[in-house]
């Protein structure tokens, strides 16, 4: 916009004060899924859409839409936002920068009398961090079509909690689930603002990162069971060890990530339970959790067929079982090149430093983007860390990427 600029100040304003809300002050940022810090800060965020003059809704999974209405709100509306529940001693920027770039762009939009014809729409997507139910993008799930009130019924938290009983006991219209799905055709486009986690914007000294391919995870559980006994008195030959069991197959886990031929792969084992985890017993089950990531669909599902081949193998060879339950296997998202492209011209106008890049995380960009075309606008976060409590991005990084945000947004909303 020629005559205002995001503040990097207010950006910083709404970030601490949403970081306020936090379960774990002492060591990161904590915020689960509808805890109280989790609920206030949904309350703070609305209670501030609504100081800038949006109208605010939610839908029975708790996405919240923060509407400012363009000049005709019978066209389908352009969409921004990201999430602002967090993994486990996290930071603050991971999801909450993509919502207050939206709330920073639309203040612009407002003090700078722009008018738009499409109505902007500002969105808190449910539980993006698969924290609390395992499984995550909850909310842009839904509006994908991919999460119905069966599915939230089923999933469950920690202490058996299934995710429908906890949206009817925070009073969500749950009766009005099958509302959520977003038809094809109903939102003009949607743009994701988040910070780089992988730390090639400031490698490459970039300000703007402009995603063309969001990759896609596929998570699965796995129970391996041996022979709990004597660490002393079972020989080396005797023994099912279900932690070198695991071991093994993690490790296997990692070389086929790699080894992997696809442009980006990913493959993490980031939760281990060791049963009974005393330093005098052969452990005689392991549960662990794998995260498979990837740009390509179809080499992403190669390397899984690679992977249920060698843990049979691995299980054979050591005497052990297992099993394995899989989460989710979500499709890769290509950005929307008519979206990209004004992104593009929004740093060029802007004199913005840009480069094309791929998400190695996902987003909610991924599930929106099966019913709505979708782009992402990144920046830089430094050493490229992220959920953890050390993830930083400058203020002034998030200014510039508000500014870019907010051309492609008045750019969209008056196509
Ligand atoms: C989301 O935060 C992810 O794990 O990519
Ligand atoms: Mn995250
Ligand atoms: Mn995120």
């Amino acid at each position: 916009m020629k005559n205002i600029k995001a503040d990097a100040k207010h950006i910083q304003n709404w970030l601490e004060h949403i970081n306020s809300f936090n379960s774990t002050p002492d060591f990161g940022t904590t915020r689960v899924l509808f805890t109280k810090p989790e609920v206030a800060a949904r309350d703070y965020v609305k209670s501030e859409m609504r100081a800038l003059g949006m109208t605010v809704k939610e839908d029975a999974i708790g996405n919240i839409f923060g509407i400012y209405e363009g000049t005709d709100p019978t066209l389908p509306p352009v969409w921004t936002g990201s999430h602002i529940d967090t993994v486990l001693n996290a930071g603050m920027f991971d999801g909450m920068s993509g919502v207050v770039a939206g709330l920073e762009a639309v203040r612009m939009i407002r003090t700078a009398g722009v008018q738009t014809a499409r109505s902007i729409v500002v969105i808190v997507y449910t539980s993006e961090e698969p924290t609390r139910f395992k499984l995550g993008c909850l909310g842009s799930r839904a509006m994908a079509g991919k999460l119905g009130a069966e599915d939230a019924k089923k999933l469950h938290d920690d202490d058996g909690k299934t995710l429908y009983d906890v949206l009817d006991e925070l009073g969500f219209p749950v009766d009005a689930f099958d509302e959520v799905p977003v038809k094809r055709g109903a939102v003009h486009g949607a743009v994701e603002l988040h910070i780089d986690q992988t730390g090639v914007l400031e490698r490459d000294r970039k300000t703007i990162g402009i995603v063309k391919t969001i990759c896609a995870p596929s998570v699965f559980d796995v129970v391996v069971t041996g022979r709990q006994s004597h660490a002393g008195g079972t020989s080396m030959d005797e023994r099912r060890d279900a932690y070198m069991a695991a071991s093994e197959m993690a490790l296997m886990l990692e070389h086929l990530g790699r080894t992997s031929t696809s442009e980006y792969t990913t493959v993490t084992v980031g939760r281990v339970d060791v049963i009974p985890n005393a330093v005098n017993v052969i452990p005689g089950c392991v549960k662990f959790s794998i995260d498979i990531r990837d740009c390509d669909f179809d080499k992403k599902n190669e390397l899984i067929g690679r992977m249920k081949k060698a843990l049979s193998e691995i299980a054979e060879r050591r005497g052990v079982t297992y099993e394995l339950t899989e989460y989710n296997n979500d499709h890769p998202m290509k950005c929307e090149p008519a979206i990209t492209q004004k992104i593009e011209a929004a740093c060029k106008a802007q004199g913005i430093s840009y480069e094309y890049t791929i998400s190695g995380a996902f987003h909610d960009s991924m599930l929106v983007g099966e019913f709505a075309p979708v782009a992402m606008i990144f920046v830089p976060s430094k050493d490229g860390i992220s959920h953890s409590p050390e993830e930083w991005t400058g203020y002034d990084d998030l200014a510039a990427g508000t500014d870019v945000l907010a051309d492609t947004l008045i750019a969209m909303a008056n196509e």
